[in-house]
Parts: C-alpha cells; sequence; structure tokens
C-alpha cells in the first residue's frame, strides 16, 4: 500500500514585510540580509495560524477534486498553535466540517511539515485511515523578538496542505530517514514559548530568542547532508535519480552548501527563499506546493525534501509523484481582508510587547 499525493494547496498571507521595511526599526540593510540569507521579503499574518491552514487544506481539497467528507485523518505541523488544548487540527476540521476526520498535532519546529507527511503516510500505508491532509503552517510573527535582529530578518507567515489517499500504485513518500540532534537543543531556542513558564513568569508568551546561527548552519548541513545519504540509500538511488529537490529554505548559503556536499546541479534545486523567508513549520511543504504549481515536478519523478529545524530535528523524504501533476478544480475560499501593510502588522506586534 502508497500514499499518493492527490492534492495540494497554499496560503500566504498578503501583507508583505520587505528587507528594506526591516531596516527602518533595527540596525540592518537589504545588502546584509540578502548577501547572507538569500531572502528579500516574507509575510506577516493577519489572521492566526489555524486560519492559514484551514485556507490551504480547501485548496488541496479543490487540487484533489475531493470534499471535506472524504478526509479520515488531520495532521497539522507547528510551533505556533493557537492553542495547546484543544489542539489545531480539530479547529482545521471544524472550519474544514471535515467531521469524520481524526486530528493530531505535530511540532518538530521547522520539520513539522515533513513529520507529518511521515505520520499521515505510515497511518495510510498501515490501513489506518485512508485519506489524510497534511499540514505545515506557522505564523511566528507574534512570537517573534522583533528587537532582535539575529532572528528578526529570518522568519516569516504561511502554510501549506497536502491530500493522500491510500493507493495501490507506486507513489507518495517512497523513503525517509528523520533524526535529532538533541545534545544541540539549546543552540534554538526560545525562552517564554511555552508552558515551562505558565503562572511561573511573566515570560509566558514573550519571546527571547537563544540562537547560536553559526552552529545551526553547521548543524543544518549535516542533519541534511546525512538525511540525504540515508535515504537515497534505502533506495539504492544515486544523485542522478532525483529529478528535483526541494529543500527547507532557511538560508541560501544552507541550501547552496547541501548541494555542494550532495554534488547536486543547482538547476535541480527549487528555490523560493527570497520570497517568504523561512517560515518554519511551513517552509518545506510551501516550496514543495509551489514546485508543483510551477510545474517544475513532472509525472512519476523523484523528488529529495530535506528538512531541518529547532530539536535540531533534520529529515529527508524522497517522493515519487503521480501521474496527474496539474489541481483538478480550485478553492475560491480565501483569507478575510488585510487592510494593514506588514509593517504596519509589525510595528502593533512591538507596541503590544511594550505594552
Ligand atoms: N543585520 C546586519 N548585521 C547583522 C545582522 C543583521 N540582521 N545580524 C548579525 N549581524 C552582524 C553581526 O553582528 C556580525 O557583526 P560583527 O562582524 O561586527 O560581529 C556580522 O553581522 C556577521 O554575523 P554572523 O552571525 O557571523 O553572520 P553569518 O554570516 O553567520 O549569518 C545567519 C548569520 C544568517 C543567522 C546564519 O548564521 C544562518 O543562517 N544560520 C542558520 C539559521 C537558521 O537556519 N535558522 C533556522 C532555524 S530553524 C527553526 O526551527 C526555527
Amino acid at each position: 500500500m502508497f500514499a499518493a499525493i492527490k492534492g495540494w494547496g497554499k496560503c500566504l498571507p498578503p501583507a508583505t514585510l520587505t528587507n528594506d521595511d526591516l531596516a527602518t526599526f533595527l540596525e540592518t540593510s537589504d545588502e546584509w540580509i540578502t548577501s547572507r540569507t538569500g531572502m528579500k521579503e516574507r509575510r506577516i499574518s493577519h489572521v492566526n495560524v489555524s486560519e492559514l491552514a484551514y485556507v490551504a487544506c480547501e485548496r488541496a481539497l479543490a487540487a484533489a477534486g475531493k470534499k471535506a467528507s472524504d478526509v479520515e485523518l488531520i495532521v497539522f505541523g507547528s510551533t505556533t498553535f493557537d492553542e495547546l488544548c484543544p489542539n489545531a487540527a480539530s479547529n482545521v476540521q471544524r472550519l474544514l466540517g471535515a467531521d469524520k476526520a481524526a486530528c493530531m498535532d505535530v511540532n518538530t519546529a521547522c520539520t513539522s511539515g515533513m513529520y507529518s507527511l511521515t505520520t499521515a503516510t505510515a497511518m495510510i500505508k498501515s490501513g489506518v485511515v485512508k485519506s489524510a491532509l497534511v499540514i505545515g503552517a506557522e505564523a511566528i510573527s507574534p512570537i517573534m523578538d522583533w528587537q532582535n535582529r539575529d532572528v528578526a530578518v529570518l522568519f516569516g507567515d504561511g502554510a501549506a496542505a497536502l491530500y493522500l489517499e491510500a493507493s495501490e500504485h507506486e507513489e507518495g513518500v517512497l523513503a525517509e530517514s528523520l533524526g535529532c540532534f538533541g545534545e544541540s537543543r539549546d543552540i534554538l531556542a526560545v525562552q517564554g514559548w511555552g508552558m515551562k513558564y505558565a503562572n511561573k513568569s511573566r515570560l509566558l508568551g514573550q519571546s527571547n530568542w537563544a540562537f547560536l546561527g553559526q552552529e545551526i548552519f553547521k548543524k543544518a548541513v549535516a542533519g541534511m547532508a546525512q538525511g540525504c545519504s540515508k535515504t537515497l540509500e534505502k533506495l539504492n538511488f544515486g544523485a542522478e535519480d532525483i529529478d528535483l529537490v526541494v529543500p527547507h529554505q532557511a538560508n541560501l548559503r544552507i541550501i547552496d552548501s547541501l548541494a555542494k556536499k550532495l554534488s547536486l546541479s543547482s538547476d535541480k534545486v527549487f528555490i523560493n527563499i527570497h520570497k517568504y523567508g523561512n517560515m518554519s513549520a511551513a517552509t518545506a511543504l510551501v516550496a514543495f506546493v509551489e514546485a508543483i504549481e510551477e510545474g517544475r515536478v513532472s509525472a512519476n519523478s523523484h523528488i529529495l525534501l530535506p528538512a531541518f529545524g529547532g530539536g535540531l530535528t533534520w529529515s529527508a523524504h524522497v517522493v515519487k509523484f503521480g501521474e496527474r501533476t496539474t489541481a483538478i478544480a480550485e478553492s475560491d475560499v480565501d483569507l478575510p481582508e488585510c487592510t494593514k501593510s506588514g509593517l504596519a502588522l509589525v510595528q502593533d506586534l512591538i507596541e503590544r510587547k511594550k505594552g
């Protein structure tokens, strides 16, 4: 049994925050951010993460030609759930009206969307469910430390979803490797973001980021390279068997280092970091969905998806795409209108933190 990818959708909030916008309140510049990261702009959400996820799911269902009542499982990968109890997947279930679906949340930081893909695929392959929506979504702007240029320039908000279905054909995830450098978990940690602080600290909901950029950089390249090698080995594949690489987009230099390490030619590597920055759990799936939408994924092709995140978790999946690479239909569901610019939304967040 396989878990075929039959539908795909993404939802990017409309408000854009450019590098020049960041330079209006941080000591930074478009030149520094572009040359060190490859990022030019990112999106700032005016709604919570469940709403971004819901719209992405509606689009994935339309692309698959399916209804909410066809969904048997929702796996929601994120680090910025609206609430911990009840979970966020149950909110998406309610918004969709997918009342037959089991609902679970997965948090492995930036790899959450990819770990969710593994979870849903395994549950379909083992016969627990026949279909699933997989979500990678993040609204990280409310927890961002906007006064800290080490991190504020790197992240953005967004969401993507895949619709999976049981299939006899060899397609969907063929193999993956997952892992975690737990001994290095403190090099990317956010004080105030979790129940450790509840009723004990004025930090709850505030954010002090511990972020050792250069150490994360090295672990990211090592983790993703190791993950890719292990996954290719499982399939007895070489780099030449991969048609497209869609990596987690945290830094263009990390992607370049990975491609060099794996001897991958740059024309095989999909990049969208300039438009969205690092959307944490949403990044890899938004990039995958965009690659499909832009016609970069051909029928029956093999796609390699390496990712890493806080923890420090890492993953690498090889997906075989199916025969159909175009959407069956489009959804007209959209986010409520946003009346503010990205910069105005961020200024509101800075004021709220001060207050
Ligand atoms: N604007 C201007 N200057 C800056 C900025 C900024 N935003 N940030 C740092 N600088 C300065 C530093 O102070 C330093 O100045 P100095 O030389 O006078 O001391 C100089 O720029 C160089 O700083 P470095 O930290 O050495 O810059 P580096 O080239 O390592 O790039 C970066 C930093 C972009 C953070 C890089 O290390 C990186 O991308 N690391 C990985 C981050 C990552 O992948 N994060 C994802 C986490 S995933 C998740 O799960 C949340």
